[in-house]
């Protein structure tokens, strides 16, 4: 392939990938808009490997390691359930980080380009230097989100005393060795501020997100996503690949507008999150899965059948989905209750929060994919006034997004957090399998509410039994 054949795939590939992003950001647009994604990529790809700067000798190495890779990534893509989606993301973005500080590394001692100018080497050097600082922070950071969201590290934040001039005096000395780096003429001497630069890198990476408690997770998800995309565009930069750049610039800055709305959506600082100086302050979270909190009262539990009763007699009812409702797959089965109801004439619209589930966007999804109409599905903003006039509010494996808690106890991990405020339509029903806690492990005052009843057990099978009921 020709170099402007090459350049013209890699701008069309560019085009896909912006035409992706866009499909993205809506439901009904989001299948198309990971079509042009695909083909995109597979643009780029084809482009890379036939490109002119790839010899026929290399060719058969990267077709071996796209067979290892490709294979490795269908079997992970076929076996993950959606409840871990999350961690594989995480896991992915770990790699990204691992490929850029590798690329950094085998850049700065390849000796085969010869630069021009002093100030050019020094360019790269720079490429250098900043891809791996930003790939090292990325792949530490992204290997704890892992654990963290898989439940193999605790939720709990790990709060160093003096942590922010900790963090302040890494920054220094990351700077400080830059500036050695780059003053030094040969590679063996350079090798070791570059090296030391990675290991604090590491170091922060890891503390960063160590740092943040659970509740606090999805900011961290999606600012890795962002940092993730950075380290691709410096890759670009290292390798003087354009089409890298401006994918990781997009993905970088997508990634960062996501940060900033789920800031937003817990009430956080950006800065302090870019930082990562937050998730102090409040009582550490017991994190996730974290099992049963204290229970503080008595609840009232409620059947199937008098859950179906309810729906049955009400005007309208709010679905407020939460993680619990991924876990038992449950989505099906509310949409053809959504359906029954829609039917007699109930008014039934769906609540989503920001931060449900594990990932974002997690419960638009599950609902997509059950064919539940867009048009009754809400943002948190569009329905939280509602609530005063709505009769059931169905809480579906939710528990940290309906908290009161978050408005009410200046002192609990999720303070300042909006909630979709459920305990203030007639009846709110919890759906359950026990009083364990939710990801941020805080006992939930909604479910000792007067007007608030608990359907205890597996979504699923408990939805089925209303709806065995609704049909009756
Ligand atoms: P959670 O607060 O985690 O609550 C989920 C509830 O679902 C649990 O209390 C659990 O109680 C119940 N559950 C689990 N399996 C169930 C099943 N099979 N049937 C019925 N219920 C089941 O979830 P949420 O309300 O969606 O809030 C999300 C939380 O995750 C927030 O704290 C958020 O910060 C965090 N987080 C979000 C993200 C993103 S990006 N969305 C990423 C990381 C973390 P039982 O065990 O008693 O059934």
């Amino acid at each position: 392939m020709t170099s402007s054949l090459a350049t013209v795939s890699y701008i069309g590939a560019t085009i896909l990938f912006i035409l992706s992003l866009g499909g993205l950001a809506n439901p009904e647009t989001a299948r198309r808009g990971n079509l042009f994604g695909i083909i995109g990529m597979a643009i780029a790809v084809c482009a890379t490997i036939l490109g002119p700067r790839v010899t026929p000798a290399g060719i058969p190495w990267i077709i071996g390691a796209l067979a290892v890779g490709g294979g490795i990534g269908l079997f992970a893509a076929k076996k993950v359930q959606m409840t871990q989606m999350p961690e594989l993301v995480a896991l992915m973005h770990s790699l990204v980080g691992l490929a850029a500080c590798l690329v950094g590394f085998a850049s700065y001692v390849d000796t085969s380009t010869v630069f021009p100018t002093p100030a050019e080497k020094a360019i790269h050097e720079v490429e250098i230097y900043v891809g791996i600082l930003i790939g090292a922070i990325t792949f530490a950071g992204s290997l704890i989100a892992f654990g963290k969201l898989s439940g193999k590290i605790g939720g709990k934040p790990l709060l160093l005393p003096g942590r922010h001039l900790l963090n302040l005096a890494g920054l220094l000395a990351v700077i400080w060795f830059g500036s050695e780096f780059l003053h030094v003429h040969d590679i063996q001497a350079g090798m070791t501020p570059l090296v030391i630069m990675t290991a604090i890198a590491l170091l922060f990476g890891v503390h960063m997100v160590m740092a943040i408690g659970g509740a606090d997770m999805p900011v961290v998800v999606s600012m890795l996503n962002s940092y993730s995309g950075w380290a691709a565009a410096a890759t670009g930069f290292m390798l003087g690949n354009d089409l890298l750049i401006v994918v990781g610039a997009l993905v970088g800055s997508s990634g960062a507008i996501l940060s900033y709305i789920m800031c937003r959506a817990m009430n956080r600082n950006f800065v302090s999150v870019i930082a990562g100086g937050f998730g102090g302050g409040a009582p550490a979270a017991k994190g996730a899965a974290a099992g049963a909190a204290e229970p503080a009262g008595e609840v009232t539990p409620i059947s199937a059948v008098e859950t179906a009763e309810l729906l049955r007699e009400a005007k309208s009812v709010v679905i407020v989905p939460g993680y619990g409702m991924a876990v038992a797959q449950a989505q099906h089965v509310v949409c053809e209750i959504t359906k029954i109801l829609r039917d007699k004439g109930v008014k039934v619209r769906f609540g989503i929060h920001p931060v449900a589930g594990r990932m974002p966007g997690h419960m638009n999804v599950l609902l997509a994919e059950a064919r539940v109409p867009y048009d009754i599905v809400f943002e948190m903003d569009e329905v939280n006034a509602d609530f005063p006039d709505t009769d059931v509010t169905m809480v579906i494996g939710a528990n940290d997004i309906v908290n009161p808690a978050a408005q009410d106890d200046p002192s609990c991990p999720i303070a300042g957090m909006p909630v979709l405020e459920v305990w203030k339509a007639k009846t709110s029903i919890v759906m359950k399998r026990s009083m364990a806690s939710g990801y941020a492990g805080v006992d939930n005052p909604l479910f000792y509410k007067e007007n608030n009843r608990m359907l205890f057990g597996d979504a699923k099978k408990m939805l089925d039994e209303v709806l065995g009921a609704l049909n009756a």
